[in-house]
């Protein structure tokens, strides 16, 4: 989608083309984080570039474990963090940390398909569990795909592509039922919380954290879309305090941070963050933005749940096959991604992270492609 959409551009004009296929956020760091940057560069600090513990700075590591502990109302210690190379990093140590050769991970459908990658990278294997029409998980067959081999349960929320926040009922039902599985298989099974768009969410709900559901709970997440930095790199693991196995685990990902190649997150953006940790994007811009587009496509007929957080929206494909209907988009300039790539057909996904001129002049063609059908 990424080169397709650069081709078109090139053909016909970057105005004429409405890309919605990416998920890269289209709004600048916060002015604070340039405030910060620019003291970097005017006071340089002696040694800031080099080497550092695998596992972060701990400055760093300490203050994100502050603010989690402001979020969760649990303690954290810079112990229980380990600074990563953005959310896909923290991913990977935490799947290379846990994962046996032939493991398997549950995924939760519709999924940000990366997982299979990150899985296949460390010998692992995805199993999808499907969700409802609310884009909820059917956790009443969770019983069914876990197995002697499942050590990990991956959420994600809000979720990519469907922007649904999962409320505090189905998380709590997923601690239980893995806990009850771990005793049915005799061994720990992670429930890892990939939480990248945790601080996008909106209607003032507020974000339930996982680590109430379960002592094995992991979050891996980033400042990618919460501080707009996605091209720097920058994240974190956060491992349950409560966890028995914590040091273990956390030794585990310091390794596998250096071993993997990451060594350590870069040492910029550590420094940067220290006091960034209550900062965000406007996150009322991405509102604007999604209930403008939910508006316009209720309006036109397309049935699709409202998101409550990240910058994405997951309409129905008015036709069954959503890959025939994307590419119908695309004959109209509209660049959208079917939804069988994140496991539901019969979906497609729109990223609203883009200007406002690519937001108003998409519309048309998602109408003139809609009353085709109708
Ligand atoms: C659900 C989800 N997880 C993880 C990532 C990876 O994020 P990062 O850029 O922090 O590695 C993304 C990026 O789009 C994502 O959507």
């Amino acid at each position: 989608m990424f080169e397709e959409g650069i081709l078109l551009k090139t053909k016909i004009g970057a105005d004429k083309v409405y890309d919605l296929s990416l998920g890269n956020p289209i709004y600048e760091p916060p002015p604070k984080f340039i405030e910060l940057l620019r003291n970097y560069i005017e006071n340089p600090a002696s040694g800031l570039h080099r080497y550092m513990p695998n596992a972060g700075l701990a400055e760093t590591r300490e203050a994100v474990a502050k603010n989690l502990t402001n979020e969760t109302g649990l303690i954290f210690s810079k112990e229980d963090i380990v600074m990563t190379c953005g959310a896909g990093g923290a991913l990977n140590i935490i799947i290379k940390t846990l994962l046996d050769p032939g493991d398997e991970i549950v995924v939760f459908a519709p999924y940000f398909a990366e997982y299979f990658f990150y899985a296949d990278n460390h010998g692992g294997k995805c199993v999808v569990l499907d969700h409802d029409d609310d884009f909820m998980p059917k956790l009443s067959m969770l019983e069914e795909i876990v197995n002697e081999k499942t050590k990990m349960v991956i959420v994600n929320s809000p979720n990519n592509p469907s922007g649904v926040v999962y409320p505090n009922s189905v998380l709590k039902t997923l601690g239980q039922s893995i806990k009850k599985l771990e005793l049915k298989y005799g061994r720990d099974i992670f429930i890892v919380s990939d939480e990248p768009y945790r601080k996008i969410i909106y209607d003032d709900i507020s974000y339930n954290h996982i680590f109430s559901t379960h002592s094995n709970t992991i979050v891996a997440t980033s400042h990618s879309k919460d501080l707009g930095l996605a091209g720097e790199r920058i994240g974190y693991v956060a491992v349950n305090p409560d966890n028995e196995n914590k040091d273990e685990i956390i030794d585990g990902l310091t390794f596998s941070n250096r071993v993997l190649g990451f060594v350590n997150a870069p040492a910029l953006m550590q420094h940067l963050i220290i006091n960034l940790q209550s900062e965000t994007v406007n996150i009322d811009d991405y509102r604007q933005s999604r209930d403008f587009l939910w508006t316009n496509l209720t309006d036109i007929g397309y049935e699709v749940i409202k998101p409550q957080g990240a910058f994405y929206m997951f309409p129905k494909s008015p036709i069954e096959d959503d890959v025939k209907y994307v590419n119908e988009l695309r004959k109209k300039n509209v660049l959208v991604v079917p939804g069988s790539g994140f496991g539901s057909p019969g979906y497609f996904r729109i990223s609203y992270c883009v200007d406002e001129h690519t937001l108003h002049n998409c519309i048309d063609g998602f109408r003139k492609v809609f009353l085709n059908h109708t």
